[in-house]
């Protein structure tokens, strides 16, 4: 028998407080509606996994915000491996849909009037987990509604994670530090970037490889990688975007693995979330049609702006279209070659 002072299983997990979480608004009202238990679960469900991925994500932004973060660092290894465990979970919550929509719209419609206003549009959760990614307010889909539906607390409480630094301004400002661009760079101009011998033989390399059409290209190419941040909705720095498109380039040498499952890993993310996105907005479809949600947005049309405008990383995605094939890529200078190698590993080698 335990004892009464040992840990014990429902004590641990509070089953107290959780399991009876679940407080029906047909069972308060007299009203038939099985389905509102699972209704009611797995939102609750979501918002425990909000939570986690909260938790991971506040920790890689502790992390980030060293003023060092060295590419083969422990701690890159953790902003790493909690990266991919944030991605394991969102592949859940899209997959979890499924569990929603076995219920169908004549059981949701059992419920349905007895919820409003209330709205999955009032998850605070889901509001800080996009800001501490790095949507801002500014970005947002009908700023107005986003304020109007949420308490005053909450409103407050989403409006100071905006304040803190997001993971994507961390990561602008980890690429921006990136060492091997300064030895990259320190041959030519630092004023002018673009004309180092790299990136010029780059430069060629990318408008040899594109079509006809797409000759217009090399604008964007200059733009990204050599412009003046002139552009206030541009959340990446040239240099940034330099040091992020050398990191995918050269993945292959052991230093920029990590870096390189970072960026893919957030590229990750703002595709789950889409698609979370989208299947959620395709069950609001299926289940409500075009009628007003609970929260009295328009619903499905509502979703569908949202999911557009909602993605964080699209900067890295767009960097993408900027590759050149392998067999294109310069060679780099020999020095920096062996720093993104195991050059530290030689002399142990050569004894073994
Ligand atoms: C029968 C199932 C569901 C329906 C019909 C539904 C419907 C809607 C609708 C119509 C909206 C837009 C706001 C409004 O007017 O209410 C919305 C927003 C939202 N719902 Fe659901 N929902 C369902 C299930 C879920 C579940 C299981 C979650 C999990 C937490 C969820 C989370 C959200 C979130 C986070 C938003 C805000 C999305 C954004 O602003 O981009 N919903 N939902």
């Amino acid at each position: 028998m335990p004892e009464k002072t040992d840990v014990y299983y429902s004590d641990y997990l509070r089953l107290d407080a959780v399991l009876n979480a679940q407080n029906p608004e047909s069972d308060k009202k007299g009203v038939e509606a099985h389905d509102e238990m699972l209704f009611i679960i797995t939102h609750q469900a979501y918002e425990l996994w909000f939570k986690q991925i909260i938790y991971e994500l506040d920790s890689i932004t502790d992390l980030m915000e060293a003023p060092e973060v060295k590419d083969n660092s422990p701690a890159m290894q953790t902003v790493v491996h909690r990266t991919e465990r944030i991605i394991t979970i969102l592949r859940l919550l899209v997959d979890q849909i499924n569990v929603m929509e076995t219920m169908t719209s004549l059981d949701f419609l059992d419920f349905r009037d007895l919820l409003r206003p209330a709205s999955g549009f009032q998850s605070v959760q889901w509001k800080a987990l996009e800001a501490r990614l790095g949507l801002r307010f500014e970005d947002r889909h009908g700023k107005g509604y986003y304020t109007s539906q949420l308490r005053e607390e909450d409103v407050s409480s989403v409006k100071d994670t905006e304040q803190r630094p997001s993971l994507l301004e961390l990561l602008n400002l980890w690429l921006e530090r990136m060492p091997y661009l300064d030895f990259l760079d320190d041959r030519a101009d630092r004023s002018d970037p673009g004309g180092h011998p790299f990136w010029q033989d780059y430069k060629k390399a990318y408008s040899e490889s594109l079509l006809r059409i797409e000759q217009s290209n090399t604008v964007l190419f200059d733009a990204l990688l050599f412009g003046k941040n002139e552009n206030p909705d541009r959340r990446l720095s040239s240099a940034a975007c330099r040091a992020a498109l050398f990191i995918v380039l050269y993945r292959g040498y052991p230093l920029l693995q990590m870096p390189y499952r970072l960026m893919n890993g957030l590229l990750e993310i703002d595709e789950l979330m889409a698609t979370w996105r989208t299947r959620h907005m395709n069950m609001v479809h299926r289940m409500i049609g075009a009628r007003v949600g609970t929260g009295n947005s328009t619903g499905r049309a509502y979703l569908k702006a949202a999911l557009d405008k909602h993605y964080v990383f699209s900067e890295l995605a767009e960097l993408n279209g900027l590759l050149v094939a392998r067999k294109s890529l310069p060679e780099l200078p020999e020095s920096l070659a062996r720093m993104l190698g195991f050059s530290g590993f030689e002399g142990f080698l050569e004894k073994k």
